[in-house]
Formats: structure tokens, C-alpha cells, sequence
């Protein structure tokens, strides 16, 4: 069988490499979307600076976890302020990139609810305009950077909206660690067990092939050996580069499977039990390993790659991975009965990201 693998982003890697934003935008209009943080830290200042003039607005009230009820009055914002620029540049977590990919996307009268009423109905659509976008990730984590996608949230209604067109693919990503350095230890845990779940999503996954597992495997290796370390030496530079370039692989991987069971499950525990994205997508990575292995030949042959033969020592070193972060791995823990967590997993298996996964063959026929 053929193997595709297809990524169509720019990809640039490096300690410094935001400074490319002055070549990247040569000659055109820019809109810049950044973490709430950054003013203090100095970065809002030092991007002014790169871009000079260029910059005609900044967004910098972007909200983690962004939902519609405040996108509804930047989008409109921007689309007033900013609706000549050529580039929206996103510098900031997944947040914020994704927030950029639904500012781009433009609706015929530059009103949010037309872009809420085309995702509402599952569509795919070509938006009557688009903006090029660049995306800087300030943390080591959701990937967003390399994929298409966008998790918009509703939390009033407890919905979420995956925003995905061929336009919101940034043109071009700049992965630069410095930018990573000031993430406080939570962020950089729950992100980087999020780029882990990526990484193993993308293996229990209908969609894996021979090009994602290389991505995705040596993710996993590098996670496991470098997270905790980082965890207790948030000032390194060579761990924070380690795991950005991790957290890239790990979005390569699945940026051609997209996610499975793990993330099926999370929505339900962020939206319903506020749960950050990157623990709520790794707690169970325990369990969904249980209920991955065995199903799939190869699937399993990649697997114990890294784990090896044993699927207890397997789930116990992932168990003892996460714990060794703070993070504990039962449904219990998060004040979830039994009952309740059997009905989050069998609504998670039927949902569209369960349904990538190799254990979801039965439950589909
Ligand atoms: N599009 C995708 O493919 C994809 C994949 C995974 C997750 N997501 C989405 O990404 C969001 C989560 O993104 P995240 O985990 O990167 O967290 P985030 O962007 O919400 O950031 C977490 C916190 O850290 C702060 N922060 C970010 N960078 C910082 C820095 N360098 N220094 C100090 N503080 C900093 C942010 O302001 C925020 O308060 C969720 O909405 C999730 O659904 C998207």
C-alpha cells in the first residue's frame, strides 16, 4: 500500500527565528494576534519593532480556550480595523493561533454569526476572503502551528467548533524556543502532554502510516525522556528547543491523522469539568493504550517500538510518566463516577475523533 503524507506549511525551526517575521512580510499590511501576556514580557515591543510600520493591529485580549461569545466582538473588530491587511501574524499557544485561524477567515458582510452559522452546519465552505497566516507558538504543545484546524468553544451552549479549511493551513510556521522560555510549569506541562497525545493519537489512529509514525514515534521518545526534566529546570534552553521541536513532530504526526479516542474524551472534560486541553487529552492515555493494544498488528508493532512487548509495564511507565508530573490519571480523580465516565467513553468513540480510532472497528459496523 502507498503511503501520502502532505503538509503544506512553510516550516522554519530555530532560537531566534521570530526575527524572519521583517523578510516574511516584506511590503505588506499586518495584523498581529498575541498572548495577553506578552506586553509585560516585552515582546509586544520588540514584534513592534520588527515590523515597524507594517503593523497596522494588534489583538493582544485573546482568551485561552477561545469561545464565541468573545470572538464575536474581535472578529467584528478586526474585519472593521484591519480588513485591508495581508497577514495576520498569531504569536502565542494554541490560543491564540486559533483564534488568528477565525479571524481570517472573512464572510460576506464581515459579521461573526455568518462564519458561526457555516460551522454550525458542517459544511465545508470557501469563505469569500482570506487572510495569509503566520503562526509562532509560544508554547510547546497543540501543534496548531502545522495543522489546519481550530477549536472554537461554546461554553453557554457545552459545544465545540473544529473551524478547518484549506485556507486556515498557516503559510508559514516559525517555531522559535526563545519565545517559550517565559511559560510558567502548568502550561508547560499540560502542553507538552497535549504535543504527547498528539504523538500518540496519531499511532491508534485509522489514519497512521509508516511517514506519521516517524513523526510520531520519535515525539514520544523525546517527550518521555525530556518532559520532566524541563518540568524541574524551566530555564534551560536546550530542554525548552527539545520540546518545541517535539511538540512539531508531534504536530506533523497528526496533522495527516488528526486526533482519536483521547481527544474525543477531552471536549467533554473541558467543556463539562474545566479541565485545561493538555491534561484533559492525557489523563486517559493510560486507558486508551489498554483499549488500543492488541487491535492492530502494526498498530501494535509501532506501539511496543516504544513501550516494548508487556501492555501492563506499558500503561504502568505511562501511568508513572504522569504522575511523576502531578497529574493523576483516573476519572475518579476528577470528581467523575464510573457510570458517568463508561457514558463519556461511549458518546467519545462515537464522536468524529473517536471514530479514528483502531479500537472503534466495532463500535462502527
Ligand atoms: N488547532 C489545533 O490543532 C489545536 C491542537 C491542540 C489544542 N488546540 C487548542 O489550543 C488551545 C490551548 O492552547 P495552549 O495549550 O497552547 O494554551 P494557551 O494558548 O491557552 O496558553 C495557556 C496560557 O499560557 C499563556 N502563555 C502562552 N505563551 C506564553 C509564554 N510564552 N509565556 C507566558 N505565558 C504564555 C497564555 O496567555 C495562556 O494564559 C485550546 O483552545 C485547544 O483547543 C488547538
Amino acid at each position: 500500500m502507498t503511503s501520502r503524507f502532505h503538509n503544506p506549511v512553510d516550516t522554519r525551526f530555530g532560537w531566534g527565528s521570530i526575527e524572519l517575521l521583517a523578510d516574511l512580510t516584506e511590503g505588506q499590511k499586518v495584523a498581529l494576534v498575541i498572548f495577553p501576556e506578552a506586553r509585560a514580557l516585552g515582546l509586544v515591543e520588540r514584534i513592534q519593532t520588527i515590523l515597524g510600520e507594517r503593523l497596522v493591529c494588534v489583538i493582544e485580549d485573546v482568551q485561552p480556550n477561545p469561545d464565541v461569545a468573545q470572538l464575536r466582538g474581535t472578529y467584528e473588530r478586526f474585519w472593521r480595523e484591519a480588513g485591508d491587511c495581508h497577514t495576520v501574524v498569531a504569536v502565542g499557544g494554541g490560543s491564540a493561533i486559533d483564534t488568528a485561524k477565525a479571524l481570517i477567515v472573512g464572510t460576506e458582510g464581515g459579521c461573526f454569526d455568518e462564519l458561526l452559522a457555516l460551522l454550525a452546519s458542517g459544511e465545508s465552505f470557501v469563505p469569500s476572503r482570506c487572510k495569509r497566516l503566520i503562526a509562532a507558538p509560544t508554547t510547546a504543545g497543540t501543534g496548531s502551528e502545522v495543522t489546519p484546524w481550530a477549536t472554537l468553544w461554546d461554553a453557554d451552549n457545552q459545544k465545540k467548533y473544529s473551524l478547518h479549511l484549506d485556507c486556515t493551513w498557516p503559510t508559514v510556521a516559525l517555531i522559535d524556543p526563545q519565545l517559550m522560555m517565559t511559560v510558567p510549569a502548568s502550561v508547560t506541562v499540560s502542553t507538552g502532554l497535549d504535543a504527547l497525545s498528539h504523538a500518540l493519537e496519531a499511532i491508534w489512529n485509522h489514519n497512521a502510516n509508516p511517514i506519521s509514525d516517524t513523526f510520531a514515534v520519535a515525539a514520544i521518545e523525546d517527550i518521555l525522556e525530556c518532559l520532566p526534566q524541563l518540568h524541574n529546570d524551566l530555564a534551560n534552553p536546550e530542554l525548552r528547543s527539545r520540546m518545541a521541536l517535539a511538540a512539531l513532530k508531534a504536530g506533523m504526526a497528526f496533522s495527516n491523522t488528526k486526533t482519536a479516542l483521547a481527544h474525543s474524551i477531552s471536549y467533554e472534560m473541558t467543556l463539562r469539568h474545566g479541565l485545561p486541553h493538555g491534561i484533559a487529552c492525557s489523563f486517559t492515555l493510560p486507558l486508551v493504550l489498554g483499549l488500543a493494544w492488541g487491535r492492530d498488528a502494526t498498530r501494535d508493532r509501532t506501539l511496543q517500538r516504544i513501550f516494548g512487548p508487556e501492555l501492563d509495564a506499558a500503561q504502568a511507565r505511562l501511568r508513572a510518566f504522569l504522575h511523576s508530573l502531578a497529574v493523576k490519571t483516573e476519572f475518579a480523580d476528577y470528581g467523575v463516577t464510573t457510570d458517568e465516565a463508561q457514558a463519556i467513553l461511549e458518546a467519545a468513540i462515537h464522536g468524529a475523533r473517536g471514530q479514528n480510532f483502531i479500537g472503534s472497528t466495532a463500535a462502527r459496523a
